[in-house]
C-alpha cells in the first residue's frame, strides 16, 4: 500500500531535514527518507566531527604555548582516544536533537534507500518513491505531491589511488582514525585539505600538501591565500603547489605510503604514514531513479531553476547534489526556498554573492562576495581597505595577531563587493559582512556602524575606514 504525502524528501542531511521542518511548520504532511543517519554528512562525517577535532587541535596548540599567557603547565600530552570520544559525544547530542525535531514536526522518517519511480501502473506519477528499508522490512511506497532530492555528495577519488581506509583515506575515513599518524600527505589543497593540514600540524603531525593548481584555496582572494600559505608554513606544513602526482608511482607497505610528484619539472618522491585525498566532492545522483524522470544532469549535478525545481516541476533538488557552493548552510537555505516555493509562499531567490564561506583552519578564513580579481574581471573599478589584526587591542589580548581583513568596494558607488578575512574568530564575524551585503551597504555605512571596544570585530570598521585611507589605528 502506498502512503500519500504532500512532500517526500530524499536525504536527511542539513538540506533535507531543515526543509522537512519548514514544511511541517506549514502544516504539510512530510516523509523523509535516509539511507544512513538523520543529520547526514555534515553531522556525522563532515562539518561537526571535523570542527570538533579542529577545536581539540587548537586547545592542544594553545596549551603548548600557555607560558605566553603566564600559565605554567607541565607534561602536556594528547590523548587522541579522548579527542575522538569528545567528537562522538557532540555528534550523539546533535543527532538526538535532530531526531527530536523530526518527532516534534510529526515527520515520518524512513530509514532506507529511496528511489524515484517512473510512471507505470504501480507508480502513476514520477513523485512516487520506493524505499528499500535498511532493517529488511518490506519495501515502502511513498507518493509525494512534491519531492525534494537532497542526496548530497561524496568525496571524489582519483583512479589508481584507491581508498583503502587504512593508508589511503578521504576525510570520511580520516575522521575515524584511532590514533594519529606521524606524517600525512594531503593531495588537494582546497577547503578540506587545508582544514586537515592545519589540524594535523597543530596535533604535531608532519604534513605535506600536494596541490595541482598554482595556489592552495583557489577560490579565495589571492591575498588571503598568500597569508594562509605563510601561516601554515610557519606552523610546519609543507606546501607544494603546481605539483602533479604520478599515480602509477604509488607504493604502499604496512607502515608507509610513498608517491612521486612533479613540480617545476623536477621529480620528488615523498613518503608518509598515510595519504589523505581531498580533491573535491561529487554529487550523489546515482541509484535514485533519475532515469525514470525528465530530470537533467549537467557536469554531474542536477539542473534546477532559481527555486530549485528540476525539469519535473514538482521535483525539487537542493544542496550538494545541484553543485555550486557545496556548503551546509547553503543546502539548508535552498531547502527553505524550495519549500516556500512548493507551498506558494513567493520566496526570494538566493544571491550567491551574499553567501558567507568559512574555513576552520587555525587561523580561520572567511569571506563573502567577490575576490579582488573577480571584481576587476567583472569590470568594476575597485578600492580596497585592509587592516591587520596586529592593530586590534583585543587580538593582542587574545594572543592571536596573525591575519587581516580586506574590504573591496565599488569606486563608482561605494557598494561593498567583497570582504575577506583571515585571523582569529573570523568565521563568527563574517555574518556582519553578510548582512552588509544583503542590505546593499556602502563601505562607509559599515564604517559608521559603531563597533564595541575592545572586540575583534573592530577590525571590520577599521578595514572599512581604510578604504578611504581613514583607519584610526594604522
Ligand atoms: P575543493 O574543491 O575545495 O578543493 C580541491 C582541491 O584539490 C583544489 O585546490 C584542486 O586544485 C585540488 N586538486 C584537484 N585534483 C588534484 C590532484 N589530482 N592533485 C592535487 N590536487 C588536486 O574540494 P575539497 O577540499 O575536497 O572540499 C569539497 C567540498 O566540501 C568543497 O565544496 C567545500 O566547499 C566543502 N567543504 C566546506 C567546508 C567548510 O565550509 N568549512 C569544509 C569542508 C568541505
Amino acid at each position: 500500500m502506498a502512503e500519500e504525502y504532500d512532500l517526500v524528501i530524499l536525504g536527511a542531511g542539513t538540506g533535507g531535514y531543515v526543509a522537512a521542518i519548514r514544511a511541517a511548520q506549514y502544516g504539510l504532511k512530510v516523509a523523509i527518507v535516509e539511507k544512513d543517519k538523520l543529520g547526514g554528512t555534515c553531522l556525522h562525517k563532515g562539518c561537526i566531527p571535523s570542527k570538533a577535532l579542529l577545536r581539540s587541535a587548537e586547545v592542544f596548540a594553545t596549551v603548548k604555548r600557555a607560558d605566553d599567557f603566564g600559565v605554567s603547565t607541565s607534561g602536556v600530552s594528547l590523548d587522541f582516544s579522548k579527542v575522538q570520544k569528545r567528537k562522538e559525544t557532540i555528534i550523539k547530542q546533535l543527532y538526538q536533537g535532530v531526531k527530536q525535531l523530526m518527532n516534534k514536526g510529526k515527520i515520518d522518517v524512513f530509514e532506507g534507500t529511496g528511489r524515484i519511480l517512473g510512471p507505470s501502473i504501480f507508480s502513476p506519477t514520477p513523485g512516487t518513491v520506493s524505499v528499500e528499508m535498511a532493517n529488511g522490512e518490506e519495501n515502502k511506497m511513498l507518493i509525494g505531491q512534491n519531492v525534494i532530492i537532497a542526496t548530497g555528495s561524496s568525496a571524489r577519488t582519483i583512479a589508481g589511488l584507491d581508498v583503502d581506509g587504512s593508508q589511503i583515506l578521504t576525510s570520511e575515513e580520516a575522521l575515524e582514525l584511532e590514533s594519529l599518524p606521524t606524517s600525512m600527505i594531503i593531495v588537494g589543497g582546497g577547503v578540506i585539505g587545508i582544514e586537515w593540514a592545519s589540524m594535523l600540524a597543530d596535533f604535531g603531525v608532519d604534513v605535506t600538501v600536494l596541490e595541482a593548481g598554482p595556489q592552495i584555496l583557489p577560490t579565495e582572494d589571492i591575498d588571503i591565500t598568500r597569508e594562509a600559505t605563510k601561516l601554515l608554513k610557519k606552523k610546519g606544513v609543507q606546501i607544494m603547489t603546481s605539483a602533479k602526482i604520478d599515480v602509477d608511482s604509488l607504493e604502499k607497505s604496512e607502515e608507509h605510503v610513498s608517491i612521486t610528484y612533479e613540480m617545476n619539472e623536477n621529480k620528488e618522491r615523498i613518503q608518509a604514514d598515510k595519504l589523505l585525498l581531498s580533491v573535491g566532492r561529487r554529487a550523489n545522483v546515482k541509484g535514485i531513479g533519475l532515469e525514470n524522470t525528465d530530470i537533467e544532469v549537467e557536469d554531474g549535478s542536477i539542473v534546477v531553476n532559481e527555486f530549485y525545481q528540476t525539469k519535473e516541476s514538482h521535483i525539487y533538488a537542493i544542496g550538494d547534489v545541484i553543485g555550486g557552493l557545496q556548503l551546509a548552510h547553503v543546502a539548508s537555505h535552498e531547502g527553505l526556498i524550495a519549500v516556500d516555493h512548493l507551498a506558494r509562499k513567493k520566496p526570494t531567490p538566493i544571491d550567491y554573492l551574499s553567501v558567507p564561506k568559512c574555513i576552520y583552519s587555525h587561523p580561520e578564513i572567511a569571506s563573502v562576495g567577490l575576490t579582488e580579481e573577480e571584481a576587476v574581471e567583472k569590470g568594476y573599478k575597485v578600492k580596497v581597505g585592509r587592516f591587520p589584526f596586529k592593530g586590534i587591542g583585543k587580538a593582542l589580548v587574545f594572543g592571536e595577531t596573525d591575519g587581516f581583513v580586506k574590504l573591496i568596494a565599488n569606486e563608482e558607488n561605494d557598494d561593498l563587493l567583497g570582504i575577506h578575512m583571515i585571523g582569529p574568530h573570523v568565521t563568527d564575524m563574517i555574518s556582519e559582512a553578510a548582512i552588509a551585503k544583503v542590505l546593499d551597504a556602502a563601505h562607509w555605512e559599515v564604517a559608521q556602524t559603531i563597533h564595541p571596544h575592545p572586540t575583534l570585530s573592530e577590525i571590520i570598521g577599521e578595514a572599512a575606514l581604510a578604504v578611504d585611507g581613514l583607519a584610526i589605528h594604522s
